[in-house]
């Protein structure tokens, strides 16, 4: 199949592409051309590169027909990030794609109410980011329901794999947390540290789209989490990195108030946005009508993130 993949250079593409060529697929990739995927392979000498800045077409107002002129099979958006950026491509392509794999987020359910959350849950998206991107699955499902466009919708976690960082145990992306941990040193947790992140390997997330596609008839007009099998307090989560790099686990805990007045402002929003979604979500649905198997646990996913990091920075345990 012809698959036409926007933003395929980033931590899903790195993964993603390689898995479609591998599957006998012609893929496509539309990007910038800045970003370089994260692993040389030479699979992407097979890939067709179109340079496209999708912001600047969309204020052109031609970022979907040139998408259409791709004549495109499967489409996977994985940078749509507004309901009108939605909008424009779905209209563009409207009869002329078999499938659609839009990239969604967590995030899209904002508080749980029932957890593990699953996807049939009333969502209660809070912050541009979610709520955008909850607009954005409304109106794709509301768009099959109306007119049966062939659109799937993956809700990845916290994504991570060796490459870039990965959300650490207070729920943030400062790299010093781990690096305190290798050493045994006390590291400060906000509340009782039992808000919860999920995690999800990018290989995995790459397995999730594959799925999507081997399982079309069953995945068309649906949503599916693609987390690991289970979410980590932040308390477990500091734990076990703790016992991972030999050391006793020193912590200690803070009620936010004062917790945020330790940390740069920068790392305390992160946090917040972390711990206040507190992801935590089921994957049975995406077991069942995807056959997906997540490969790596968060531990792992975590660890081999980090020790890549290590690596790079000469960071010896
Ligand atoms: N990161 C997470 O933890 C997380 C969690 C849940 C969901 N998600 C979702 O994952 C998706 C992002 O996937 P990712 O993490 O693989 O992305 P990423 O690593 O940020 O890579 C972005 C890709 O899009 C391209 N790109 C960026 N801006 C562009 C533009 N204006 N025009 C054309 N191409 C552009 C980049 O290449 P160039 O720079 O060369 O253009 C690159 O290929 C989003 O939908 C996000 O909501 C992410």
């Amino acid at each position: 199949m012809r698959v036409v993949i926007i933003g395929g250079t980033g931590h899903i593409g790195t993964y993603l592409v390689p898995r479609l060529v591998e599957a006998g697929h012609s893929v496509v990739c539309v990007s910038r051309r800045q970003t370089r995927p994260y692993i040389d392979h030479e699979i992407w000498k097979s890939v067709e590169y179109v340079t496209i800045d999708r912001t600047k077409a969309e204020e052109n107002g031609d970022f979907g027909s040139q998408m259409a002129a791709l004549n495109v099979e499967i489409l996977i958006d994985l940078i749509c990030f507004t309901p009108q950026s939605a909008k424009q491509l779905v209209e563009a392509v409207k009869g002329r794609v078999k499938h659609v794999i839009h990239c969604g987020t967590m995030w899209v359910h904002g508080h749980s109410t029932q957890v593990p959350t699953t996807e049939n849950q009333i969502r209660n998206p809070f912050g541009s980011y979610g709520i955008n991107k909850a607009n954005i699955e409304a109106y794709l499902h509301a768009i099959h329901q109306e007119c049966g466009f062939p659109v799937t919708i993956l809700h990845p976690g916290h994504i991570t794999g060796p490459g870039w960082l990965p959300i650490n145990p207070v729920g943030n992306l400062n790299p010093e947390v781990f690096v305190k941990l290798t050493k045994g040193e006390e590291i400060i947790l906000p509340n009782l540290g039992m808000e919860t992140v999920h995690h999800v390997h990018a290989d995995d997330v790459a397995q999730a789209f594959m799925r999507a596609i081997a399982h079309r008839e069953n995945a068309l007009g649906e949503s599916f989490h693609v987390l690991s099998e289970q979410a980590l307090t932040l308390r477990g989560y500091a734990e076990e990195m703790a016992k991972l790099f030999g050391q006793e686990p020193k912590l200690k805990f803070l009620p936010w108030k004062d917790w945020k007045k330790e940390v740069h402002r920068r790392d305390a929003e992160l946090t917040w946005d972390h711990i206040a979604h507190s992801a935590c979500g089921s994957i049975a649905k995406a077991k069942k009508v995807l056959n997906y198997r997540p490969k790596y646990s968060s531990l792992q996913a975590v660890h081999e993130a980090i020790s890549k990091y290590f690596e790079q920075q000469g960071i010896t345990i």
